[in-house]
């Protein structure tokens, strides 16, 4: 007797004949739904991250359609849903802080509801992680989807990445070598389209993740969030979740240890943000993948960086998109035999099959493993004294003579100690020193905030210093430079050694051998130990206290300690 296929999640709603089945269609079709709908067709959710709030995610409702009408398409029953959105731009204190609870919003809501499989719309930085978390604790069929990179920032004839030249430009305005109205009109220059930041900054690293895991459909890295075949990817998308569920193919077929190994390589080969570290050992650690620091070393140390963006390079996503996107980029890292060919991605073909025939247009934007645009900028992992879980470096955005430094800390207890005395000129700091900066963690600020890139003191400016040697328990922003460790574990606020240097102490960096050491004796480090006294959060109640009370540190996600792993998409009480 033929082996019969067990109804789908959502029946268990909509294919009932009782009372509950009468209520369950019933409100559903208040908006003209009709009965056919409710045949046993998979039921799709469209996970939708739009918000006023969050800029980049702004054009959303239209991209939620084009799903919509994959969806349809192929037969399936769409129905759209929000969910908490996070805008690196306008929230305070910083987006990070909320990417656990909108991975909460996300997970419940999935869990919750009649849905057998699911589409998310991720742009802007957090977003991405957030949703790809909260799904893979569910580990329904799913399939992310990009909003897209904005067009390049043109003004007066340059091209302009987000983020960059704003720093020169205000200083010209407080200046007085611009007018307000320059000031104005640069601002409409740099963003002039909607979708995310167009350098190679988080939210693009994001995305390029998105496609390296096989969690997207090739081309969702780079195709412009304006560009008509960015409508054609989401309604292909929309097509393909309704496979997925026939295939029944659940997110962790897709989020396997090769789909993260791929990624990691990917994010060399396109110097990608530090942020992504933190971010996919959290949606590893989700699905039951065992992703560690160490991993991130050992897989990126080979491979170079292809792609010429800015912030490291000249170009920006929109070019990338025109040269080829990432499918050029993983071609190469294919052909090199750094790969994971077999790894299954959601459109159903294997990663080597996605990526073989993969063109290339342009070498001067996407360069091949042979004529690298940057050697080895994989991301370096430190341990030591005075980072027993880890922190990390990204050496090649740092100055190589100071790889290898030892210089005497200069301490700031706080961003707001670092801001409050920067600027003096008496401040006891020069070019070797080496800068520390405390409670900026996932604790400590809370939230890790994009610190760890500290500006270096004006009086060494004007000498011409252009980096120093930058430790912190801070994340920095995917568009920042110079030789800066980040991520230190344990956080100061959680009492980690970083919480018990002070200014004058030796300290000893030394990257080609993985080593970050305090060179204090171990009898004075515990006497100050004994002294320290926990800071007290910020804020006690509500969110934020759940936060700091259950935030893991930096190498294992920053996610909230019971979040980790995944209940599946059965819901324990249910009494209908
Ligand atoms: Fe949203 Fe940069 S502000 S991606």
């Amino acid at each position: 007797m033929a082996k019969k296929t067990p109804p789908l999640r959502s029946t268990r709603w909509f294919g009932r004949d009782d009372i509950y089945g009468f209520l369950y269609r019933s409100w559903v079709k208040n908006r003209g739904v009709p009965q056919d709908q409710f045949d046993g067709r998979p039921v799709i959710g469209i996970c939708n991250t739009y918000s006023e709030l969050v800029p980049c995610n702004s054009h959303f409702r239209a991209l939620a359609e084009h799903v919509k009408n994959g969806i349809l398409e192929a037969g399936g029953f769409p129905l759209e849903f929000p969910v908490m959105s996070l805008g690196e731009t306008l929230l305070r204190p910083t987006a990070m802080l909320y990417r656990n609870l909108a991975s909460m919003d996300v997970e419940e809501s999935i869990r919750a509801n009649p849905l057998d499989g699911v589409v998310l719309l991720v742009g802007c930085d957090k977003t991405t992680p957030a949703l790809l978390m909260g799904a893979a604790s569910v580990d329904l069929p799913a399939i992310a989807v990009s909003g897209g990179p904005m067009l390049s920032g043109k003004y007066r004839g340059t091209d302009i990445g987000s983020g960059t030249n704003v720093w020169s430009m205000s200083e010209d305005l407080r200046a007085g070598r611009i007018t307000r109205a320059e000031f104005h009109e640069a601002e409409s220059c740099m963003h002039r389209s909607h979708g995310h930041c167009m350098t190679m900054g988080t939210a693009s690293t994001m995305a390029s993740m998105v496609e390296a895991l096989g969690v997207g459909m090739p081309g969702n890295a780079a195709i412009p969030a304006v560009d008509a075949r960015r409508n054609v990817l989401a309604r292909m998308a929309g097509r393909r979740i309704v496979d997925l569920v026939r295939e029944k193919t659940p997110l962790s077929k897709i989020l396997t240890k090769a789909a993260f190994e791929n990624a990691i390589r990917a994010n060399a080969a396109i110097g990608g943000s530090t942020n992504a570290v933190i971010h996919l050992v959290a949606i590893a650690r989700r699905i039951g993948v065992d992703l560690k620091l160490e991993d991130w070393d050992r897989l990126g140390r080979d491979v170079h960086c292809l792609v010429n963006l800015m912030p490291s390079g000249k170009y920006l996503m929109e070019d990338f998109y025109y040269a080829g996107g990432l499918p050029a980029v993983l071609r190469e890292l294919s052909e090199s035999r750094l790969l994971h060919d077999d790894a299954l991605t959601v459109n159903g073909r294997t990663m080597g099959d996605n990526v073989r025939e993969a063109p290339c247009w342009n070498r001067d934007v996407i360069h091949s493993m042979k004529k690298p645009f940057k050697k080895n900028t994989g991301i370096a992992v430190l341990r030591g004294n005075l980072c027993p879980d880890g922190a990390i470096i990204k050496p090649s955005a740092a100055t190589p003579k100071l790889l290898k430094h030892r210089g005497r800390a200069v301490v700031f207890e706080s961003i707001e100690d670092f801001h409050r005395r920067i600027d003096d000129p008496a401040l006891d700091i020069d070019e070797r020193s080496v800068m520390v900066l405390k409670n900026c963690g996932p604790k400590g600020y809370p939230g890790m905030a994009e610190v760890g890139n500290m500006p270096l003191p004006p009086k060494l400016l004007r000498k011409g210093v252009t980096d120093m040697v930058r430790i912190s328990d801070a994340r920095m922003s995917g568009t920042a430079y110079g030789t800066v460790i980040l991520h230190v574990a344990p956080e100061a606020a959680a009492g980690g050694p970083l919480a018990l240097v002070q200014n004058g102490d030796l300290v000893d960096l030394d990257v080609a051998r993985r080593r970050l050491q305090l060179l204090v004796p171990e009898a004075e480090l515990a006497a100050r130990r004994a002294k320290w006294r926990a800071p007290k959060p910020p804020l006690e109640r509500g969110y934020w206290k759940l936060y700091t009370d259950h935030v893991l540190q930096a190498n294992e996600g920053a996610d909230l300690d019971f979040l980790v792993g995944k209940s599946g998409p059965f819901v324990p009480r249910d009494n209908h």
